[in-house]
C-alpha cells in the first residue's frame, strides 16, 4: 500500500488540507492523525471492516477494544447509552480534552470496534486538527495510539512512518503532540467512577467535579496481571516495551547515581551497550557517552512529552541495558510511571 503525507500546521490551516483524509475515512480507509495526547491511527468507528482493517495495521490482538472519537457532544449518544449526571459533569469539565468514558454501547457501534465487549470507550479531543478532521468528515473515529502494537506510542509523524509506512493510507504530520502520554480512562458504567488508565487528567481533578473516583485496584499491584486483571485489556498487554532490558532505579538521586554509575562500569566490562535515562538536571553526573535526557525535573509535563520519544531512541542506539530514574512527580507521576513500569516489565530496583 502507498502511504501518502499530509503536513498541517494545528497553529494555522485550512480545512481544504484535511479533504483528502476526510474522503480516505469516508471510504473506509485508515488515517493516522495528531491529537493532543499522541498520535491516534483512525478509521470508521461504525463499520466493521474499518475497525478490523485498524487491528491489522497495528498486528493488534482484536479483543482490545478502541477509543471511538468524537467531535460534537450530541454525537455520543449515537454510540453510548446510560450516560448520567456525573458523566455530563465530567464532560462538561474536561472535553474536549484528554478523558475517555466508558458507557454501555449502543446497537450501531459493531463488537470489533469494541473488542467483542458491551461497553464503548469515547472522547472527545482538543487538538484541533483531531476535531476539524472528525467533524469535516462526518466520521466518528475509532483510533488507537497509531503504533505497532507493544511499541512506545507514536508522539510525531515520524514515529508513525517507522511502525506503519505501507500498512495505512495517510498520515498527517501535525508536529510533535503537546501531552505525550494517552488520554486518562474513567470507567462510568460503576456506582463510583473508576480509573482504569491514569492520563493527564488526575484523580483529584476529577473529584473535583464528581466527588469520589476509585482506581482499578489492578493499576496498584506491584505487578499486575500475576494476580489480578486490568478492566481495560489493554492494560494486560506488554506495551511500550524497548528491545534492551530496562530497569527502573528509584531512591535518593545520589544513590541512584552512584548504583547505576557502578553497573555501567561492569557493562563496559564484558563489552555490553547500556545507556541511562536521566534529566537535564542529572545527566553530566553519568560515567557514559550513552546518557539521555528525558525532561527538566521543574515541568513534570517535559518528562510526559519525551518519555516515548526517548524509549524509541534506546531502540535506535542499540541500547541491550537501559537505567532510568524514577519520575515520581505531583501531579503526572501516577501516569508517568504507570507507562514505564509497563515499559520495563515491572523491572524495578528501590536503593
Ligand atoms: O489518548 C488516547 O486515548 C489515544 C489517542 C489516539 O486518542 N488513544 C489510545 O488508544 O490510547 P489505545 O487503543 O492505544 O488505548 C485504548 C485503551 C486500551 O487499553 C483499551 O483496552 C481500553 O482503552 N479500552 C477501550 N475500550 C474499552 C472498554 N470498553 N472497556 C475497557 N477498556 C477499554
Ligand atoms: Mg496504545
Amino acid at each position: 500500500m502507498n502511504t501518502e503525507i499530509q503536513i498541517v500546521n494545528p497553529e494555522f490551516f485550512q480545512d481544504a488540507q484535511l479533504d483528502r483524509a476526510c474522503e480516505v475515512l469516508q471510504s473506509g480507509g485508515l488515517v493516522a492523525f495528531p491529537t493532543e495526547t499522541v498520535y491516534g491511527l483512525g478509521g470508521n468507528a461504525l463499520s466493521s471492516d474499518a475497525a478490523q482493517k485498524i487491528y491489522a495495521a497495528k498486528g493488534r490482538p482484536s479483543d482490545n477494544p478502541l477509543i471511538v472519537h468524537i467531535g460534537r457532544e450530541e454525537d455520543l449518544y449515537r454510540v453510548a447509552k446510560q450516560v448520567d449526571g456525573q458523566a455530563r459533569a465530567l464532560m462538561d469539565a474536561f472535553w474536549p480534552g484528554p478523558l475517555t468514558l466508558i458507557f454501555r454501547k449502543t446497537e450501531e457501534v459493531p463488537e470489533s470496534t469494541t473488542g467483542g465487549m458491551q461497553t464503548v470507550a469515547v472522547r472527545m479531543p482538543s487538538h484541533p486538527v483531531a476535531l476539524a478532521l472528525i467533524r469535516n468528515s462526518g466520521v466518528l473515529i475509532a483510533a488507537p495510539s497509531a503504533n505497532t502494537s507493544g511499541r512506545p506510542s507514536p508522539t510525531k509523524a515520524s514515529h508513525v512512518q517507522e511502525d506503519l509506512w505501507g500498512r495505512i493510507d495517510l498520515i498527517i504530520d501535525g508536529g510533535r503532540v503537546g501531552i505525550g502520554i494517552e488520554s486518562t480512562i474513567v470507567d462510568m458504567t460503576e456506582e463510583i467512577p473508576v480509573i482504569l488508565r491514569p492520563g493527564y487528567i488526575t484523580k483529584s481533578m476529577l473529584e473535583d467535579v464528581v466527588g469520589e473516583v476509585r482506581i482499578d485496584p489492578a493499576l496498584l499491584a506491584e505487578e499486575p496481571g500475576k494476580d489480578m486483571v486490568a478492566k481495560a485489556p489493554g492494560m494486560k498487554y506488554r506495551h511500550y516495551a524497548p528491545k534492551g532490558r530496562l530497569t527502573i532505579v528509584e531512591g535518593a538521586l545520589e544513590h541512584v547515581v552512584s548504583y547505576i554509575n557502578e553497573i555501567l562500569k561492569e557493562h563496559e566490562g564484558r563489552g555490553e551497550m547500556a545507556a541511562v535515562i536521566a534529566t537535564e538536571e542529572s545527566k553530566s553526573r553519568y560515567g557514559t557517552s550513552c546518557v539521555y535526557s528525558i525532561g527538566s525535573r521543574k515541568t513534570e509535563g517535559s518528562i510526559a512529552a519525551g518519555l516515548y520519544d526517548i524509549l524509541r531512541q534506546m531502540d535506535a542506539v542499540g541500547a541491550e541495558y537501559i537505567y532510568a530514574e524514577s519520575f515520581q512527580g505531583d501531579r503526572l507521576g501516577a501516569a508517568i510511571m504507570n507507562r514505564m513500569l509497563k515499559a520495563a516489565g515491572y523491572h524495578k530496583i528501590n536503593i
